[in-house]
């Protein structure tokens, strides 16, 4: 299957259980925790990109704690119509973060909650280093994702629709940021419980541009 095909396959998944994922997600106290430590970084009026922004969870915490300036990106329709009734304040449009293009500089932070997840290997590292691009320096990253499996497609608590997971090294993801010129502010380890009961580790990364 190529990657246009994982692509739509993921994102009609997404659209279906748009509303299931954020029963889930919306109130997820060891996720909610992440944002929280990371919007400590943030200033009242930033700048804030959040890519694969789903249905507005994180952008939800973010402003909840901070009065941000919000735009949010997502290629699921369901997810942006969620995500603009949640936080009605923010800019979302639906695009595929493989392909949108904003100026240099253009953030003051930039969010990558579980979104490189989606994404093989190449367009991965190639969005972290557009993200890069696109933030100032002294700027703010938030990457998360997951660790130790093998990529495939995926059956979740919120979708019996099958989508298609990736997953990377918190070490590569770091030494990656590292040579582009982020300087990481913390790497933090999470458990996360599937629901066949095993155990997945969730990795949230914070970095800040030099
Ligand atoms: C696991 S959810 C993460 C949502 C939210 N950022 C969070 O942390 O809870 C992944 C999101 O990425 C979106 N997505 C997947 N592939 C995408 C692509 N190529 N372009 C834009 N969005 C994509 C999905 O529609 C979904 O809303």
């Amino acid at each position: 299957m190529n990657v246009t095909e994982k692509t739509q396959s993921t994102i009609k998944a997404y659209n279906k259980n748009g509303s299931a994922y954020a029963d889930k997600f919306m109130s997820y106290q060891p996720y909610i925790q992440q944002v929280r430590i990371f919007t400590e970084l943030l200033s009242e009026g930033f700048r804030v990109l959040d890519l694969g922004c789903g249905p507005g969870n994180v952008a939800k915490q973010i402003m909840d704690q901070k009065p941000v300036s919000i735009t949010g990106v997502d290629l699921s329709e369901s997810m942006i119509n969620l995500a603009q009734s949640t936080v009605p304040q923010g800019i979302f449009f639906t695009a595929d973060i493989r392909e949108v293009v904003f100026p240099a500089n253009a953030f003051d932070a930039v969010v990558m909650s579980f979104c490189i997840v989606h994404l093989d290997d190449q367009d991965a590292f190639s969005l972290i280093d557009k993200a890069i691009h696109w933030l100032r320096n002294g700027g703010y990253l938030y990457i998360s994702f997951m660790e130790g499996k093998q990529a495939g497609f995926e059956l979740t608590s919120f979708s019996k629709d099958p989508i298609y997971f990736n997953y990377y090294e918190s070490n590569t993801i770091q030494e990656l940021l590292t040579a582009k010129g982020i300087r990481i502010l913390r790497a933090a380890n999470q458990d996360y419980p599937e629901m066949d009961g095993t155990i997945t580790t969730d990795v949230f990364i914070f970095g800040s541009k030099l």
